[in-house]
């Protein structure tokens, strides 16, 4: 058995990446830990609990942090509805997010399981990042981060140069970076395109059981902003492909070794990620210190819708 933290700003793609975890039956949610981005952190831990109980997982929620570490919280324009899940007034969640703060939580776990617990980033670094500055010592014992940021090798959505999640929160995403903790980045670049799901898979899904049309009601707005911008009836999914990199070994096919820098100069370049790869960059660059950060290159799109409907329909 596999233990996760999943760390998320729970919007509808965030909550097609819980239901992969919930019905993987290798992965142990140990606990979900929200944080304020694609909504607001109470919207985000009750868009995750509505989402774990239609799955039918016990997974505590935890409330994490409200605002970035360093800056003042951005009003975005959520891709994903007001309420991050399609403004469909879905379900009201029974159960109520756990006491502990989220960052206790996820101290408190890492501690429990040393060396076993694997943490998925779904949403802006905060939680993580006030983690590793409250006790990097135990942080250091994290197996491995699996982390849904960065353009990858693309451009960004938030900026030219930036993804929405490292944006929202350079400062956590640089603390992150350089914590020495094994990441694993799943860039944007692994995501936009033509993966995700399309008008026939999300006619199967409202036609399917409860998690396929509750979240076919929840990437409503998400469609409707695919159609508008680019005329695709689909909807991509950034987190659920994070996910799957983390839960499908075989599902990525390539990826390079990289040491990473995350810009947080107040410019153009605020939440760009550098990646200075092994073996194409002057190792004598003082910048380099380690190569921590494996950046996947690609995926298997075929095998992720296949998959994901699978596992969802089952
Ligand atoms: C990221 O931003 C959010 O809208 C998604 O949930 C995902 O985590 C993609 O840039
Ligand atoms: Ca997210």
């Amino acid at each position: 058995m596999r233990e996760f933290i999943i760390d998320t700003d729970t919007a509808s793609d965030d909550a097609a990446a819980l239901m992969i975890a919930a019905f993987s039956p290798d992965i142990e949610i140990l606990g979900v830990t929200a944080v304020a981005g694609n909504v607001d952190v109470r919207q985000a831990a009750d868009n995750a609990l509505m989402t774990l109980e239609v799955c039918g997982s016990d997974a505590p929620v935890y409330l994490g942090a409200p605002r970035p570490l360093v800056r003042e919280r951005r009003e975005t324009i959520s891709v994903h509805g007001k309420d991050g899940m399609g403004d469909g007034d879905l379900i009201r969640p029974i159960k109520k997010p756990a006491k502990k703060r989220a960052v206790d939580f996820i101290l408190d776990t890492v501690a429990k399981y040393p060396d076993e617990v694997e943490i998925v980033v779904l949403g802006p670094a905060t939680n993580i990042a006030t983690a590793i500055l409250t006790d990097r010592e135990t942080m250091r014992r994290v197996k491995r981060i699996w982390s849904m940021g960065t353009p990858g090798f693309g451009i960004g959505n938030a900026t030219p140069v930036a993804e929405f999640n490292v944006y929202i929160d350079a400062e956590a995403y640089a603390v992150m970076l350089d914590s020495g903790i094994p990441v694993t980045i799943i860039g944007f670049d692994m995501c936009a395109g033509e993966i995700g799901l399309d008008r026939d898979e999300l006619a199967a899904l409202a036609a399917g059981n409860k998690a396929g049309r509750f979240l076919e009601k929840a990437t409503k707005v998400l469609l409707q902003f695919n159609l508008d911008t680019r005329g695709a009836h689909m909807v991509d999914l950034p987190d659920a492909v994070a996910i799957a990199a983390a839960v499908w070994p075989d599902y990525v096919t390539s990826s390079v070794a990289c040491h990473c820098h995350c810009c947080t100069e107040d410019n153009e370049t605020y939440g760009q990620v550098l990646f200075y790869q092994k073996g194409r960059t002057y190792e004598s660059m003082p910048a380099i210190r380690d190569y921590t950060a494996e950046v996947v290159t690609r995926v298997s799109e075929q095998s992720f819708t296949e998959r994901f409907m699978k596992l969802l329909l089952k």
